[in-house]
């Protein structure tokens, strides 16, 4: 997690808000007089769970702690960041801090991609690595396969790399940071790997942070991998991820094997949303990872015990990271590794054939369905996806809905009373992750400054987060990624490197553009007309003066026209049609 999604998750909008002005319960949210100009009838909002505020009144406007803060003290985007991470016990990296670590991690990926070279020519080249060329072709890769991952070969020698990249000016104790060494307790070091098929892991980005290594035989342990290193998480990392990010977002899933060689499979195969766990356990870093590029996630694990069981754990994700995910129950004895060279097809059969969670954990255990789904279910906070599984789980144990209903109501009252008493407007579990869309659509600005030509009516507005509002925002001012570094606080950079390196499609750009900025625009109405909705509701219930009810409702109504006109445009295919201002 960045610096600045910390301070957001440890900033609670409700205290901060309310040192500036007396907030009012109102319903789920809270109410008050504007901070920002006088008025006798209280139109500032604000609304807990979303960690956000709008002013209906004269501001129209609203946004997220940091706008808040920068808009009451007349702050820049990177003054309200320090003074927020103060309050909320952050410690921010300074910029020397930053500076020195970024230029470490770049030396530790630069040895990486060395030794990931050197490693590769071996198995290209060397007359050493016959073995390892005659194995991997026995095991069905092409010579694309072997490119694309980039795999190689580690001589048979305790000293092979180390020499090598001794000669190319890294330090001894670069490559132990790296994992690409061993110290002894002798004081002595020497390679890791040796006389095995190594496998470059790279991140989302594109760089190798660590390696994968494999015996050549049936001997074990069958894989030895990188240590945990500055740059190599193997818990938080899905080998495959920089290839198959595209093809994920293209076709809106992912799927999740539990292999190296079954990565490769399916990449040579063209099945090329697939990446691996390496190993069984599905962690929270991996999901978060995946999210950023769908919400549909697919798992195939190796169907023995321990699959199972993993996959099994991964039920609890859906409704905890508001995703999709379904399941693959392979025959016994196959890695779809076996399964795709023997027939795509017949993977291609499991795939669409795949169960959603109900379903999966029923057909694993029949017996005991009820006993998972039921705890599972009455966790779930998502009223919708409740009432999905549990017309699901009616329909796979035949017992009538009402029931099941009634027993998940009984297990959630239970819940509830032994919970201690929570503050109303304490914050939901729900964490605020970063929005996917508007990162994609300024990642795509930022790369294709052409787009900056095109007039489609794109507001700061439009971007909940005020990282971005304020990235967004320098864009409108200055073009190119230089002179818009220099615009940005420093606390900034990272997250605008980001999204500079952040893989985007190169095609169309222009109907991309347009579609995103539409989507975007929808996404703010429908966010702004829930917060008039509450608000109205409550405040038709409470009798408020009758001035205020009008422009709400004018309000909604021009909301309801600004979206009509939005959806019609998607229809067209997102070709700008006339502009008009949507807040009014
Ligand atoms: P598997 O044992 O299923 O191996 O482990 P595999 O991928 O099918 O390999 P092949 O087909 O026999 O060559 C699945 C994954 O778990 C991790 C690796 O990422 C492996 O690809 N693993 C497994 C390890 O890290 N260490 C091990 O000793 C075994
Ligand atoms: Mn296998």
């Amino acid at each position: 997690m960045s610096a600045i999604d910390e301070v957001k998750q440890k900033t609670d909008i409700v205290e901060l808000i309310g040192q500036y002005t007396t907030l009012k319960k109102a319903g789920r949210n809270l109410n008050a007089l504007c901070p920002f100009h006088s008025e006798k009838s209280p139109s500032f909002f604000v609304y807990p769970e979303q960690q956000s505020w709008h002013c209906f009144g004269a501001c129209s406007t609203g946004g997220d702690a940091f706008s808040f803060l920068m808009k009451k003290e007349g702050l820049d985007f990177g003054e309200a960041l320090r003074q927020l991470a103060q309050r909320a016990g952050v410690a921010l990296p300074t910029r020397v801090e930053r500076d020195t670590q970024r230029d470490a991690n770049d030396r530790l990926h630069q040895i990486n991609e060395a030794a990931a070279l050197y490693f590769h020519n071996l198995l290209l080249n060397s007359p050493a690595a016959e073995k390892a060329r005659s194995y991997l072709a026995g095991r069905g890769l092409n010579q694309k396969a072997i490119t694309d991952f980039q795999l190689g070969y580690a001589l048979n020698s305790w000293e092979a790399l180390k020499p090598y990249l001794l000669e190319k000016g890294f330090k001894e104790s670069e490559m132990v940071e790296a994992g690409l060494l061993v110290s002894t307790e002798d004081g002595k070091t020497h390679d890791r790997f040796r006389n095995k098929i190594i496998f470059p892991i790279w991140e989302s980005r594109g760089r190798v942070t660590g390696f994968g290594a494999r015996v050549l035989d049936d001997s074990l342990p069958k894989y030895v991998n990188s240590p945990q290193t500055p740059l190599f998480d193997k818990s938080g990392t899905l080998y495959g991820i920089n290839l198959a990010s595209p093809a994920i977002r293209q076709q809106n899933l992912a799927v999740i094997v539990e292999g190296y060689m079954d990565v490769i499979a399916a990449h040579q195969y063209g099945l090329n949303n697939v990446v691996a766990s390496m190993g069984t356990a599905i962690t929270d870093k991996q999901i978060t990872l995946l999210k950023k590029l769908t919400k549909n996630i697919l798992l195939v694990l190796d169907p023995d015990a321990a699959g199972e069981e993993a996959m099994l754990r991964c039920i609890q994700y859906e409704d905890k990271f508001d995703i999709e995910m379904r399941f693959v129950i392979l025959p016994a004895g196959k890695d779809p590794d076996d399964i795709i060279k023997e027939d795509v097809q017949t993977w291609q059969k499991f795939i669409t054939d795949a169960l959603p969670v109900v379903d999966y954990t029923a057909n694993i255990d029949k017996e005991h369905a009820i006993d998972r789904l039921i705890p599972l279910i009455a966790g779930t906070q998502d009223g919708l996806r409740r009432h999905r599984y549990l017309m699901q789980l009616e329909k796979v144990t035949k017992i009538r809905y009402a029931k099941l209903e009634s027993t998940v109501e009984a297990f959630r009252s239970r819940q509830t009373i032994r919970k201690p008493n929570v503050k109303p407007t304490a914050r939901t579990s729900k964490t605020i992750v970063s929005s996917p869309l508007e990162e994609e659509c300024l990642a795509l600005l930022l790369q294709h400054p052409e787009l900056k030509k095109i007039n489609v009516e794109l507001l700061p507005d439009y971007f909940e987060g005020s990282a971005n509002r304020e990235i967004f925002s320098a864009w409108c001012q200055v073009g190119e990624p230089d002179s818009l570094r220099d615009k940005l606080d420093t606390a900034l950079h990272d997250f605008l490197d980001a999204l500079l390196n952040r893989p985007v499609l190169a095609t169309r750009i222009e109907e991309r553009y347009n579609r995103y900025v539409l989507r975007l625009r929808e996404e703010f109405l429908r966010n702004l007309e829930r917060k008039r909705a509450a608000v109205f509701a409550l405040e038709a219930e409470l009798k408020g003066s009758g001035a205020d009810l009008d422009k709400l409702k004018e309000e909604g109504i021009e909301v309801s026209a600004g979206l009509r006109e939005v959806f019609t445009r998607q229809s067209r295919g997102g070709r700008p049609g006339p502009q008009k201002n949507p807040s009014g």
